[in-house]
């Protein structure tokens, strides 16, 4: 990040999986660690960022943001009410407030932060984030500006792909895409390597030859610029193994089991949303 585009200081609220992967993305890309604030009432927490030479550490959620261009809402859905509430006086007009909470709406955290001036940020981040091969979406209303905007993007972007949805209804789509979907593959995963050793091989060896097959599926399917479906084609012989294979995907209906499962993950990220508001 160019100096004059970064926001001075950032302020974590809640220093655990999430926020310590994006606290490390953003001190890998250069961010000075004294600029840099995180609160955690877990001392484990803030011995782990002490040891990435952060000072700036606090039990209290109010000590951290103080002065903050931008805060990250990194606490768990439950407690988010109750978080809120203790910080917001403490919050500095013209602050941008990122919330990387799963299922709580914009206007739910603009209710509970309910202070002119702030400008508020909904972001909805995946685990892959933990090795900085994340896939985040963000949304924001009209109300929020480039800068804010930019301050919210450039942090996430410490962590992998970024992009902003224009509605914020597509935030429950994107979480049944890249939100839920690392799960997805896991069991995808899981299921290659169960048959793999019903076929004869070792756990290990089915571990092995599933995971790099995976990986490198990803990589060839994101570093050419070959469609999907040509690469699919393009490893099935007519009368091959892989066609006899895709062609039993295609009488077992994989379509329309991935699409029933999506259509369940949305549901559940609507309803999530629901009572939340
Ligand atoms: N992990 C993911 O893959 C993922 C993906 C998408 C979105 N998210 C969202 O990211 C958020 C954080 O998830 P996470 O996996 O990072 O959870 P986490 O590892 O449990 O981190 C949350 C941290 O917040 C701390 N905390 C509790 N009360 C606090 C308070 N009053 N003030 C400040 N910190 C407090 C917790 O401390 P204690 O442990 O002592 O309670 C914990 O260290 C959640 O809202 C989740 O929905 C996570």
């Amino acid at each position: 990040m160019a100096s004059e585009e970064q926001p001075k200081k950032i302020a974590f609220v809640g220093a655990g999986n999430m926020a310590s992967a994006i606290i490390r993305g953003l001190l890998d890309t250069g961010f000075a660690p004294e600029s840099i604030a995180a609160a955690d009432p877990s001392a484990a927490a803030r011995t782990a960022l002490q040891s990435l030479n952060m000072t700036a550490l606090y039990e209290q959620p109010q000590d951290a943001v103080a002065n903050a261009d931008l805060v990250i809402l990194a606490v768990k859905p439950q407690i988010m009410s109750a978080v809120v509430n203790g910080l917001r006086d403490a919050l500095s007009p013209g602050t941008t407030v990122m919330s990387i909470a799963a299922g709580i709406p914009l206007a739910t955290l603009t209710h509970w932060i309910n202070t002119p001036g702030i400008h508020v940020v909904r972001c909805m981040p995946n685990t892959p984030s933990l090795i900085r091969c994340g896939a985040s979406a963000l949304y924001a209303d009209s109300s929020v500006g480039r800068r804010e905007r930019h301050f919210a993007e450039t942090t996430m972007a410490a962590v992998g792909t970024t992009l902003w949805v224009d509605e914020e209804a597509k935030m429950d789509a994107v979480t049944a895409v890249s939100g839920s979907g690392p799960a997805y593959f896991f069991a995808f995963m899981e299921s290659m390597i169960e048959n793999g050793e019903r076929l004869g091989l070792s756990y290990e060896q089915a571990v092995t030859l599933t995971l790099q097959t995976a990986l490198g599926a990803a990589r060839l399917a994101s570093e050419q610029a070959i469609p999907i479906d040509v690469l699919r084609r393009n490893v099935t012989s007519p009368g091959g193994t892989t066609e006899r294979a895709l062609l039993s995907f295609q009488t077992e209906g994989l379509s329309g089991v991935v699409g029933s499962a999506m259509d369940a993950c949305y549901r559940r990220a609507q309803d999530m949303a629901k009572e939340f508001n």
